[in-house]
């Protein structure tokens, strides 16, 4: 029988992951549909028995629901654990198991860009965004992870979680200069009117400035950054990456990420709200 699968989020008319699945189903072969269903928060958890009585074989979970799922589901990988959200889950047959692969995703893209793990590495922001990419950039062995936020005490949290260090928005904007990758990860810059998280001149020329947005692709602070002769990553990879590590525990294929990501950048083009 046609397998299907879904994302669930609030709001999901926008989501670029029903092309990026399908498309991959397509490349790939396999016989199977993915499908955007928007979920109000009260609803949750009629949506998730509906899923269950219509036999999903996964889905991916966005914003509002990464936290509030997890007490419905049979079980959690150790990432997801952690994180205390979700953004995929795997139906085997008999349960329904939560992971989250937005960190792992993120990372896979700043090796994408070729990185050194002893480089200094400042993470901005300390939401949930911050807290996966943390997380997964310990798992991939950088040794040295400092995370600044406007809320300095959930940056110290953060950072005693991941055996990191903490700075406020001004320390770091002081010592920008130390840090080999800078990694954006608050919703400043969402638009072109917002400032900078923190103001970019300290930043070292050839350092590596990431974004996890992607939507508009050059933020403000990437625009800043590559201005300063750095090396610039969008939120592209990361959400090329998150879905291709969903992709493979759905279906045991690895799925073209190269190929995606210069079609998603295409699609982006078109709406691209930077200029
Ligand atoms: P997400 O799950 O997307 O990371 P979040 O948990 O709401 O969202 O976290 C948002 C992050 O952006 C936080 O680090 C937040 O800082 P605070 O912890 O101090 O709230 C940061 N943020 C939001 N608006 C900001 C602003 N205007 N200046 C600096 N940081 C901001």
């Amino acid at each position: 029988m046609k397998k299907w699968y879904a994302v669930i989020g609030d709001p999901i008319a926008h989501s670029l992951s029903p092309y990026m699945h399908e498309t991959w189903f397509k490349e790939n072969g396999v016989d199977a549909a993915y499908i955007p269903v928007r979920v109000e928060p009260a609803d949750l958890e009629k949506a998730f028995l509906a899923l269950r009585t219509l036999g999903v074989s996964g889905f991916n979970i966005t914003l509002p629901h990464k936290e509030s799922i997890l007490p419905m589901l049979d079980r959690l990988d150790e990432t997801a654990a952690v994180m205390g959200a979700v953004n995929t889950v795997v139906f085997d047959g008999k349960q329904y198991a939560g992971f989250n692969t937005d960190g792992d995703g993120f990372v896979q893209s700043l090796f994408a860009a070729a990185v050194d793990l002893d480089v200094k590495v400042l993470v901005i922001g300390a939401g949930g965004a911050a807290r996966g990419i943390a997380f997964a950039l310990k798992r991939a062995g950088f040794a040295d992870i400092v995370i600044a936020n406007r809320t300095v005490e959930r940056a110290e949290e953060l950072a005693q979680d991941i055996d990191g260090s903490a700075l406020t928005l001004q320390q770091a904007e002081n010592g920008l200069g130390e840090f080999g990758i800078i990694i954006q990860t608050t919703s400043v810059g969402l638009s072109k009117d917002q400032a900078l998280p923190i103001s970019l001149e300290n930043i070292k020329p050839g350092s590596i400035a990431a974004d996890i947005i992607y939507n508009p692709m050059e933020t403000p602070f990437l625009l800043k950054a590559k201005e300063q002769g750095c090396i610039t990553i969008n939120g592209i990879g990361m959400f090329v990456y998150q879905g291709a590590i969903a992709f493979e525990k759905w279906t045991g294929i690895k799925p073209d990420t190269e190929k995606m990501m210069e079609l998603i950048t295409n699609k982006l083009g078109g709406q691209y709200v930077n200029k």
